[in-house]
């Protein structure tokens, strides 16, 4: 049996890792299409460095543009190589443009495809991830659930019988990840004569809070403001939009960084006082890690670490801060995102479905 993964974005390519090592230690054959979404070394090379993925058999090279043109790219670019490939399974990851691309591509081969990352919701149908995540549910073969929540917006949707629950494989590559930095204190935090428990992490790379610049510069001030450093590993677009409408981004207690590794994240996020970010991945790891998260948006897809406690929905200003510096929460037993061996049950899934 054969499995092509096809990841573009940061995101994907820590969860590709798990999917990868997993295929791999069970003799299973596994190649990777990068269609190119982010092409910036930090957010890409890097990862395939560090989590030890092979190089992808493909390279689309689509870059940025508009949602449509970066969409169409890929589409197109992507009807060769999987009439070369020929896999039994097409994988994608989560809710970019390159996953939506990937599925849609590789339906009109009539190609089996299974989704990664299933029935997440934000339920705000002005996120472009609302978009991509629902399309490529209701066109995927086989949906990998990693949550309960997931699975009840699948069931609601009529997708119950095609759907599995796998649990979460950001979990799994965290665990590994963890262990690997549990005791390294990031250079990142000499240089910037920083101390565990006496910093806070942030990150905003949104659209929604990126290009209205009221909110941004709102978002900045509140960051800016804060009693302790704060770490901000800046993604491209952030550092282009705050430059366009002359926003500083190491105003007060901002400290600007480039995009960190991933390794760097996880030691970074795993001592810090908290986290503020737009990010969906980065609450639940943060979550994972035990640090508290504060997340500047309406709505979020991961609930659990809300319900739990461990994460607040807030709007820039007073509330940011609030919510920041509020007191650590109840430390908690339960595992909504799995026990680490999500990807074992993907190949396991997927092995069980080769004649779909
Ligand atoms: C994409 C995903 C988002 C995910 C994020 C992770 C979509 C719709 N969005 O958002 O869900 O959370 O990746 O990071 O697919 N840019 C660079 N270098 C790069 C990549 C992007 O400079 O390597 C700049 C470009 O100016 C580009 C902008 O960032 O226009 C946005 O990039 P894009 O890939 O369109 O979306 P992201 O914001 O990264």
């Amino acid at each position: 049996m054969k499995i092509l993964s096809v990841v573009g974005a940061r995101p994907q390519f820590v969860k590709l890792a798990p999917i990868v090592h997993e295929a791999i230690r069970r003799g299973v054959e596994h190649v990777t299409v990068h269609t190119g979404q982010h092409y910036d070394p930090m957010l890409s090379d890097v990862f395939f460095r560090d989590l030890e993925i092979p190089a992808p058999v493909a390279h689309l090279g689509v870059g940025s543009g508009s949602h449509g043109r970066q969409t169409g790219a890929m589409l197109s670019a992507m009807d060769g190589v999987f009439e070369r490939e020929r896999p039994d399974w097409v994988l994608v990851y989560g809710d970019t443009n390159s996953t939506i691309a990937a599925a849609l591509a590789a339906v009109k081969l009539h190609l089996p495809v299974a989704h990664l990352e299933a029935g997440l919701r934000s339920f705000n149908r002005r996120m472009p991830e609302e978009h991509n995540r629902v399309l490529t549910d209701h066109v995927a073969d086989l949906l990998f659930a990693p949550t309960r929540v997931a699975m009840t917006h699948l069931a609601r949707e009529g997708l119950a019988s095609r759907s599995l629950m796998v649990g979460d494989v950001m979990t799994d590559v965290l665990y590994r990840v963890r262990e690997r930095v549990a005791s390294v204190i990031p250079s990142m935090m000499d240089e910037e004569q920083i101390r565990p428990g006496e910093y806070f992490v942030a990150t905003i790379h949104r659209a929604e809070s990126t290009d209205d610049q009221d909110r941004l510069r709102s978002i900045v001030a509140s960051l800016a403001s804060l009693d302790l450093p704060v770490v901000l590993p800046a993604h491209p677009r952030l550092v282009a939009r705050a430059a366009e409408v002359g926003i500083n981004l190491s105003d007060g207690a901002l400290r600007l960084r480039p995009p960190l590794s991933y390794p760097e994240l996880v030691a970074v996020v795993m001592h810090a006082r908290g986290v503020i970010t737009d990010s969906g991945g980065l609450q639940k790891e943060a979550f994972l890690l035990g640090t508290p998260c504060t997340t500047v948006r309406t709505e979020t897809e991961w609930v659990e670490t809300i319900e739990l406690g461990w994460n607040e929905l807030v709007e820039p200003g007073a509330d940011l801060v609030r919510s920041a510096t509020r007191a650590r929460p109840a430390p908690t037993d339960e595992a909504p995102y799995g026990d680490g061996r999500a990807a074992f049950r993907v190949i396991d899934s997927l092995l069980n479905h080769s004649s779909l």
